[in-house]
């Protein structure tokens, strides 16, 4: 199959973009969905790391323990990466595995903490990547899921599945050529909107302590692709006795985000 080379995007955002300042976004973000001061005691699985920058955050807010766990090489190293340049190498286990491998997950353990931002949707296999992290969970515990929305009609989620396809089966070249194109019509768009792009860019980074070139790139890119309605991601978690405790919700193509609570 096809994939998208998340791992090389992230390396991108740490090489350029990572820094206090994303860190504290970053944290200020979880803390705040997560509606806590401190994640003092508790234990973080970040499933899907990406960058390893959520998984630092956690232990900035005080987790005892963190795991990062993702199935590309490049983004465990960029977590790997953040783990050595912190003070927090006892507390911080990073390994590599697929959320669709049920026996990995599984021999992880329960957390009270499950994050898991943007990464289902990429596995290939949604639903059941859902399942399989759904057992980590403590009783009493959360799980801070992202899940891109379901967005109907002609511009909605379908034709975003085969620009993402297209580009994933496309040579090297005209890769970069949609992402120059894909980037300079976001430029495009905000200068239309009388907004300055630089201002956009800087500010950014509040968003999560994300890059928006970065995110412009896996939003190109990130394949494979599957979308829920809010409807979808509420009733899964509630056939398995699961409360919804925040929410945040899009009418466009980004993610829908859910915080539940394992009864
Ligand atoms: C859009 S990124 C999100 C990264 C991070 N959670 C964040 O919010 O910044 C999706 C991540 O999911 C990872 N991923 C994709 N399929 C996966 C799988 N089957 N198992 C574990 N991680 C996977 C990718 O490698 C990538 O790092």
């Amino acid at each position: 199959m096809n994939r998208f080379e998340f791992g090389k995007n992230w390396q991108s955002f740490l090489n350029n973009h990572f820094s206090n300042e994303v860190l504290e976004a970053s944290k200020l973000k979880l803390a705040d969905f997560l509606k806590v001061d401190t994640l003092a005691d508790k234990t973080f699985v970040d499933f899907g790391s990406g960058s390893g920058l959520h998984s630092l955050a956690a232990l900035e807010l005080g987790a005892k323990v963190v795991m990062s766990v993702d199935y590309d090489k490049v983004a465990v190293e960029c977590a790997e990466r953040l783990k050595a340049n912190s003070p927090y190498k006892e507390n911080w286990q990073v390994h590599q595995g697929s959320l669709l491998d049920s026996s990995f997950i599984s021999g992880l353990g329960q957390f009270d903490i499950v994050y898991c931002w943007g990464v289902a949707h990429h596995t290939g296999n949604m639903w059941q990547a859902l399942e399989n992290i759904s057992k980590n969970i403590k009783k009493g515990g959360v799980i801070f899921v992202a899940i891109y929305n379901n967005v109907e009609g002609k511009l909605g989620s379908r034709m975003w599945w085969q620009i993402k396809h297209f580009y994933n089966k496309s040579p090297f070249i005209v890769k970069k050529i949609m992402e120059y194109m894909y980037i300079s019509y976001n430029f495009v768009i905000l200068l239309l909107h009388l907004k300055n792009p630089f201002n956009v860019m800087s500010s950014y980074k509040t968003k999560r302590g994300m890059a928006w070139s970065t995110d412009l790139v896996d939003w190109l890119g990130g394949y494979p692709y599957e979308y829920a309605s809010v409807r979808e991601i509420f009733d899964f978690y509630k056939q398995r006795s699961f409360e919804l405790q925040n929410i945040k919700t899009t009418n466009y193509i980004g993610c829908n985000q859910f915080l539940f609570i394992k009864k």
